[in-house]
């Protein structure tokens, strides 16, 4: 069946052919788009819906988030915001509260986390394992985030779980633990970072992984400067995620790659650590995208919006970059072309705004804007 989307005051297509287009239509055949143009020239359809004078943009592609979790790491973030830092060992909590958790109430947790994210506009999730840690754990993990994300990454590699040797833990995740949840799962990622895993054992797993066809990501520069963009690079990961603490040489490296630096405002809000530098990867010429994080440690928040808002008011990204950067960036750091753009072809993923303009995201702070949202076709609100 197709639908025509007319009315459309600004309609952002992140198409560097179309442009931002004024007086606009859009119809959506099935799960793709079908056609973009002037309101006027618009083809008729078997269903019209006049969203009066708003503005539609692709639906926000959130390319990192934690899901398969269970447990509530509120007093942690309450002891943060008294002056206590975030370290990576608080994933323990969550990995404890994990296990414990029957598949039931992961698949609920799964469930009510996307359905929060879509309400808000997101149209397509990646989601993470990592809060297993054991072949069994992860495996489960993997298989339940398949039921509801867009795409899955094994992320065995994000603490060595306390009292485990951290040399055999890695020879399990690049061995047993891969070769279990591999199947499963579009990418492997690794959490680098002191406190979880050094250089060479990041490079290990990527190592394993990629043997496997799996598709690479980093957490990298999360926490203080250190390997994890270079190694990114190096290993041609598709994203390498976080990037707060950078050296000219970091930027420089990922200039001259294709790797996006994604970038994960919320989570750094969170964790009271200071904005990434976006200026500067911008200047040089990086992808950058923007992503929740969305998990129950660092980053509890699903809202792809407050990460658009934050880094227009904070990060002095303009209204433009900053919404680019949250559906064509999330599209590139998932190496997806279809996705992040209205073009015909494209997934019919679309976000209205209850406002003129996208400008209105960062205008109205805090404001809920998403009006209306279609996910590949599917009508959600
Ligand atoms: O991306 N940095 C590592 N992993 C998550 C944090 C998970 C947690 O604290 O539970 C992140 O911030």
């Amino acid at each position: 069946m197709a639908v025509v989307i007319t009315g459309i005051a600004e309609l952002t297509t992140n198409d560097a052919e179309l442009g931002k287009l004024r007086d606009a239509a859009v119809v959506l055949d099935g799960d793709r788009v079908a056609w973009v143009g002037a309101a006027a020239d618009a083809p008729a359809a078997d269903e019209r819906v006049d969203v009066e004078g708003r503005a539609v943009l692709p639906g926000w592609v959130d390319s990192h988030t934690h899901l398969v979790f269970a447990g509530d790491r509120t007093a942690e973030f309450g002891a943060r915001m008294s002056g206590q830092p975030y370290a990576a060992g608080g994933i323990a909590v969550t990995v404890d509260a994990t296990r414990a958790a029957s598949d039931e109430q992961l698949a609920a947790g799964l469930r009510k986390h996307v359905d929060e994210a879509v309400s808000q506009g997101t149209t397509y999730i990646e989601t993470k394992t990592g809060y297993g840690l054991t072949v069994a754990d992860e495996l489960r993990s993997a298989t339940l985030a398949g039921r509801y994300a867009d795409e899955v990454t094994f992320l065995g590699a994000h603490l060595v779980p306390p009292g485990t040797d951290a040399d055999e833990y890695v020879d399990l995740v690049c061995g047993p633990m891969l070769d279990a949840v591999a199947p499963h799962v579009t990418w492997a990622d690794v959490f680098c970072e002191t406190g979880a895993f050094d250089e060479d054992q990041s490079r290990a797993v990527l190592t394993a992984a990629g043997k496997k066809g799996l598709g690479l990501r980093v957490h990298g520069n999360q926490l203080g400067p250190g390997p994890g963009v270079r190694l990114a690079v190096e290993m041609d990961a598709a994203s390498v995620d976080h990037c707060t603490y950078l050296t000219p040489a970091d930027v420089a490296a990922l200039a001259d790659s294709d790797t996006v630096a994604t970038l994960l405002p919320a989570c750094d809000l969170s964790t009271r650590q200071p904005l990434p530098e976006v200026r500067a990867l911008l200047d040089a010429g990086v992808t950058v995208a923007l992503a929740s994080n969305c998990n129950p440690g660092s980053s509890y928040t699903s809202s792809m919006a407050f990460c658009v808002t934050t880094a227009v008011l904070q990060m002095r990204m303009t209204v433009e970059e900053a919404v680019r950067a949250a559906t064509l960036g999330g599209a590139q750091a998932l190496r997806r072309d279809d996705i992040g753009v209205l073009r015909p072809g494209s997934r019919a993923d679309v976000h209205v705004l209850n406002a003129p303009s996208t400008t209105h995201l960062a205008y109205r702070p805090g404001v809920p804007l998403t009006w209306a949202v279609w996910r590949a076709g599917a009508r959600q609100r």
